[in-house]
């Protein structure tokens, strides 16, 4: 008997069949240089990040780090393959990516407060509620008395926490984060992962996040990415296998944390 339609059981759809947020497809991203051929610096990068994963890309200094995270905003044009954000090819940043740069791009005419406001007016957020999440993140951010600061007027450190303000602010549902937490000492970049981890606990935004911090990325990430040195290759990929929700200090010492940092580690080391 052949079967119908109807027989067929429906099986709730999977996360895994939900179309992938990002897929990068051979990417081949190269700059002009004068008096000498282009500079490669991805040849040929495949990638796909799920709805709501989160993944850390690893690699050395000069890499393609920084360069695969503008490519996924639109920002430079591939020399060749593709990237596609919710199906859809990028051209120019889409709206529903936000972006934190590693090295910070505060407006600075606008005060801290003002600064993390755009992220706000930017995201929609209704304009009577604007005033009451900027106080919420300059307390969460510990800037608590810098709401009026003027971006010169802050360390690097603090600098990063008014651009994380800005993009929590806006709150999209990619984030592209480029070594959020580099200019931050050890306790201020546990306590601001604690933080992004209950927010992506809670809503399960799709982040892509670039850190030369192999250790951090094995905390924070579902799956670490690693790239070779330039021209960048994908050299190991990594399920991260750690119950959630994770105590960033404590799991620092548990074997599988410790297997799979040492793991990356060996990749790194790999000759080029
Ligand atoms: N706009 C540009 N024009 C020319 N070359 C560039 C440009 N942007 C990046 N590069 C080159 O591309 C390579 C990769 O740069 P990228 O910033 O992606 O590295 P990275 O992996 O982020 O390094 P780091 O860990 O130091 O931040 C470098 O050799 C850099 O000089
Ligand atoms: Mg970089």
């Amino acid at each position: 008997m052949a079967l119908s339609q109807a027989d067929i059981p429906v099986q709730p759809r999977a996360a895994a069949a939900l179309p992938p947020r990002v897929r990068i497809e051979n990417l081949r991203i190269t700059f002009p240089r004068p008096d000498a051929p282009p500079l490669e610096v991805l040849s040929g990068i495949s990638l796909d990040v799920a709805d709501g994963e989160f993944v850390a890309v690893v690699g050395p200094s000069g890499s393609g780090k920084s360069t695969i995270l503008r490519a996924i905003c639109g920002l430079l044009k591939p020399a060749g393959g593709r990237v596609r954000v919710d199906g859809r090819d990028v051209s120019a940043p889409p709206p529903e990516v936000g972006f934190m740069f590693q090295k910070d791009a505060l407006l600075p005419w606008r005060t801290v407060a003002q600064n993390i406001r755009v992220g706000a007016e930017l995201g929609g957020v209704p304009a009577s509620r604007q005033a009451a999440r900027v106080a919420e993140l300059i307390t969460l951010l510990r800037l608590d008395g810098f709401a009026d600061a003027w971006p010169k007027q802050l360390s690097g450190g603090m600098r990063q926490r008014v651009s994380l303000g800005r993009l929590l602010a806006y709150n999209p549902s990619l984030m592209l984060m480029d070594e959020p937490f580099g200019a931050l000492d050890y306790q201020t970049k546990i306590s601001m992962g604690r933080e992004l981890l209950r927010i992506w606990e809670a809503e399960r935004r799709s982040i892509v996040f670039v850190t030369h911090d192999i250790e951090e990325a094995v905390a924070l990430a579902d799956r670490v990415v690693v790239f070779s040195a330039r021209p960048a290759r994908i050299v190991g990929d990594y399920k991260v296998d750690l119950p959630r929700p994770r105590d960033l200090r404590a799991m620092r010492g548990e074997p599988a944390f410790v297997h799979l940092t040492e793991t990356i580690w060996s990749d790194l080391a790999l000759p080029v």
